[in-house]
């Protein structure tokens, strides 16, 4: 078993925070003094490395740059009013990254190095959280194979990391979304399920096609009809018909499991609402709009939190809103930073203290 004694730890000298500011950052630009590298030889994980944030030496052949076996995770840390560090529900991604593991057929990452080595990078790291309105340190978990082999097999090398990057938000303003038909993120018994690097890479076509046409994302539909949504850009996706919050069911494994959308059903329901994952089709979004029932469409992710959708286009219709007017979303959101940087009682235990 690896326990924190067992880290290698080498600090940086000087921080680089004495040369840059926390304020007005983007999303994934700077990264701060410390990374963690472990790797996976003979079966078995090494020592633990806490080191300067520095670049990697791979071989051209290095296996996860040919066949993508490569999978992330995203969480977020908060300081709290009494300058703590406080990670949200990070035993959530741990079960989930190893999830996409399996399924990758990679490694499993135990408990002792994610978390223990969740936290003492962020022991090191502490001074780079922001403390501003919509901001966090972004805390990017991933591993990819690593044999310097170009067979197509599973690869009996792999490397795990942690790189810690403090961040503004994710998507600005509310978003245009359009309603894509003809590339598809996932197939039922495929990948979508889990964090891999691919769905991200396949994603980026198509929403590149939407960009042109002035959308910031795509609304995706199932394989075979294009009726069922499904995820929207890197989020997972909600909809308030009438009294009801639907958003679509996990079971077609096309789906992540987000955090935030877990998040945000019990918030959701703690407002009294209703709150169904189940398949929507397209047809029913149209007809509620028409009808004057589809009030709210947001999307929910670690990078995003809540991001609100104020156009929504289907074929030739586009539908609007007035994101100004709304409750559910605004509300949600404020909620759950309030939580997280400790200004609400956090009555779930979601909030992880370093
Ligand atoms: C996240 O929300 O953490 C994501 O992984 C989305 C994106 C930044 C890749």
């Amino acid at each position: 078993m690896v326990v924190a004694a067992d880290f290698n730890i080498t600090r940086v000298e000087r921080s680089k925070l004495n040369e840059m500011s926390l304020e007005n950052i983007p999303f994934g630009k700077y990264f701060t003094d410390h990374m963690l590298e472990v790797d996976f030889e003979d079966g078995e994980w090494k020592m633990v490395e806490i080191k300067p944030y520095q670049p990697l030496l791979l071989s051209p052949s290095v296996a996860a740059l040919h066949y993508g076996q490569a999978i992330f995770e995203g969480m977020k840390a908060y300081k709290n009013q009494k300058g703590e560090a406080l990670i949200f529900r990070p035993l959530d991604n741990l079960n989930r990254f190893n999830i996409s593991a399996k399924r990758m057929q990679m490694p499993l990452v135990p408990e002792e190095i994610f978390m223990d080595g969740l936290r003492e990078l962020i022991k090191l790291d502490k001074n780079w959280i922001p403390q501003k309105e919509d901001h966090a340190l972004y805390i990017r978990p991933f591993m990819f194979s690593s044999d310097e082999m170009i067979g197509v097999r599973p690869s009996d090398k792999y490397k795990f990391m942690i790189i810690l990057s403090p961040t503004g938000p994710y998507y600005i303003a509310p978003m245009r979304i359009y309603v894509e038909e003809k590339y598809v993120r996932a197939v039922p018994g495929g990948v979508g399920f889990v964090k891999n690097a691919g769905n991200y890479g396949a994603a980026m076509y198509a929403t590149a096609e939407a960009k042109k046409q002035g959308y910031d994302q795509v609304l995706w539909t199932d394989a075979y009809e294009h009726k069922y949504v499904q995820e929207c850009g890197t989020m997972n996706v909600f909809f308030i018909i009438g009294d009801i919050a639907v958003t679509p069911d996990l079971d077609s494994g096309t789906i992540l499991a987000g955090v935030t959308r877990e998040t945000t059903i019990t918030l959701l329901r703690e407002m009294g609402l209703s709150v169904e994952e189940r398949p929507l089709h397209i047809d029913e979004i149209v007809e509620a709009y028409k009808n004057g029932k589809l009030y709210e469409i947001f999307g929910t992710g670690t990078a995003a939190t809540i991001s609100m959708i104020k156009e929504l286009r289907y074929k030739d219709f586009v539908m609007h809103f007035n994101v100004d007017n709304w409750n559910y979303a605004p509300t949600i959101k404020k909620q759950m930073s309030a939580i997280k940087e400790g200004k609400i009682a956090d009555v779930y235990n979601w909030m992880y203290k370093v």
